[in-house]
């Protein structure tokens, strides 16, 4: 069995080390595709999470993308502890907790303008204390979530915690807090780089589990650096609530695709669904696409007053399912056609051999949209059952080379794609070539990782090959 697959390794690189890993189906199926695929055809490969896993953060956090509410997008600075306390409350009553979204996180303005030691709760809005609101939120079950910045005030100038990461911290922990969204204002010009890790090696010393949300903004490219430091890292500035901005923040986001995984994942920022600036249409879009993503499902509307479209919205559970998915692979825009690129083609991998699959229209006019099996890197002499997630129903039983729908504009539709599983037995290893560095002796280490099926066992690969 090792034998041979280390001769199906050899075949593909010249090898030096080689370290072979048995796996059961499952954590195989936490790596990567199950149905490995040997050539991917498209020209973009959807299953690459090439650049996931060599850094990332071992708190345990973040297995899936975090679900919950923020206060930001809606209340901006005017909240309190009742708004709060309302907030989990609606969360339960809505039944929004029961499908996820159990984080109920504060942003800015909590704190007070000065600090102790440690920093401390605005006395005028939070009289009880943030100890307190933990208790309430940890009684539902649900957690709790603050706000602070990597700079010396917070961006409503609030005291920010460079330089009081440990006292901070330790507070924070103290309170029974669950998150943190580490915010950029007032930065005094120290790189991220320096300013964001001091704050996850105290938060770690706490002994406490605390998920650590990067909020640079995307400014230094953290997908390339913080899969070591946080659980979650913005990737581009602040969204607001129009489709000009989510459509632009959406292919800002793509770019970094190959980098999130399980424990760390790109965030585009928070959702807007609801707060009134887009169409229900468009609104079924930024959910779609954020789930495809597997950005952050963090509500930023008010859930004490949704309307029956947007709580629909949020609490479809097929949607949810595709961004939970164990694998946690990053989909991707796959293909573009029409005006300017505006009909497009948005796909990712699932466990269990499927595919995720949202056709976005974002022309002016309603139009038609197809996706090939080619471009998900799929045989297209395949048969594949297609799943409706917005209409949850099955539409197609046995499509095959390529499945289309009209969509209007603005607007998305969502699918999951399952092929039948006799076409998939895949026999050799799909070596995956993983990252290729400068090390300090000034070798180039090259590692290769990936996994495979051989009778019927799933083994992991590594391979490193100095140079
Ligand atoms: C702290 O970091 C260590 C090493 O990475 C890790 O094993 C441990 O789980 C972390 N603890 C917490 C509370 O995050
Ligand atoms: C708390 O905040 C909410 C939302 O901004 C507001 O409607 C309410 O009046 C505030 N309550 C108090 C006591 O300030
Ligand atoms: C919202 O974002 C868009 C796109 O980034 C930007 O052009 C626009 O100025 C922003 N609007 C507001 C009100 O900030
Ligand atoms: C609830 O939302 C509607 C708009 O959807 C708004 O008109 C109304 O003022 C809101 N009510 C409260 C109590 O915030
Ligand atoms: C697709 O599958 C068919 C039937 O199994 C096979 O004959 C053909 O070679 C495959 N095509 C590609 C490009 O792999």
């Amino acid at each position: 069995m090792l034998r041979k697959s280390s001769q199906m390794a050899m075949d593909y690189m010249s090898i030096t080390l080689l370290t072979i890993v048995i796996l059961s189906p499952v954590s195989a199926a936490r790596l990567t595709p199950l149905s490995i695929i040997q050539n991917p055809i498209g020209p973009v490969n959807i299953f690459d999470n090439s650049k996931y896993g060599l850094l990332h953060l071992s708190n345990g956090l973040a297995q899936t993308p975090q679900m919950g509410w923020n206060s930001w997008n809606f209340f901006a600075c005017n909240i309190n502890e009742t708004l709060i306390k309302e907030t989990a409350d609606a969360l339960i009553s809505t039944g929004l907790a029961d499908l996820g979204y159990n984080y109920v996180n504060i942003d800015d303005c909590w704190q007070d303008i000065t600090r102790d030691i440690k920093a401390i709760p605005e006395s005028k809005t939070f009289p009880s204390g943030i100890n307190t609101l933990a208790d309430y939120v940890h009684e539902k079950n649900l957690k709790l979530g603050i706000y602070s910045s990597a700079g010396v005030f917070t961006c409503q100038v609030r005291a920010g915690s460079l330089f009081h990461e440990n006292d901070d911290a330790a507070a924070w922990a103290s309170w029974g807090v669950d998150y943190l969204k580490y915010d950029n204002c007032f930065n005094l010009g120290i790189k991220p780089i320096d300013r964001y890790p001091p704050m996850r090696d105290a938060l770690n010393s706490t002994g406490r589990k605390i998920f650590y949300s990067l909020c640079e903004w995307g400014e230094d490219d953290p997908a390339l650096w913080a899969g070591n430091v946080g659980n979650s890292w913005r990737t581009t500035d602040d969204i607001n609530d129009t489709w000009a901005s989510m459509t632009s923040i959406a292919d800002l986001n793509d770019k970094w695709a190959a980098y999130a995984g399980p424990g760390g994942w790109n965030d585009p920022d928070m959702l807007e669904v609801g707060n009134g600036g887009m169409t229900y249409l468009e609104y079924r879009s930024h959910f779609s696409i954020w789930a495809l993503m597997k950005a952050p499902l963090l509500i930023g509307c008010d859930v004490r007053n949704m309307t029956a479209e947007t709580f629909e919205i949020l609490s479809n559970k097929e949607v949810i399912a595709v961004n939970q998915d164990p694998l946690g692979i990053q989909g991707r825009k796959v293909k573009v056609t029409g005006t300017d690129g505006c009909l497009q083609v948005w796909a990712g991998p699932l466990s269990g051999n499927r595919y995720a699959v949202v056709l976005w229209n974002r022309c002016s006019e309603g139009g038609t949209i197809k996706v090939s099996w080619d471009s998900l890197g799929l045989n297209s002499s395949i048969s594949v059952s297609v799943r409706d997630l917005w209409k949850h129903k099955d539409v197609v039983s046995d499509a095959v080379g390529s499945f289309g729908v009209h969509v209007d504009a603005h607007s998305c539709e969502m699918f999951v794609l399952t092929p039948k599983l006799s076409h998939f037995r895949e026999e050799k290893p799909y070596i995956n070539r993983i990252d290729s560095y400068q090390r300090k002796t000034g070798l180039t280490e090259v590692v290769q990782t990936g996994i495979g099926q051989l009778d019927g066992i799933y083994v992991a690969i590594a391979v490193m090959d100095f140079q």
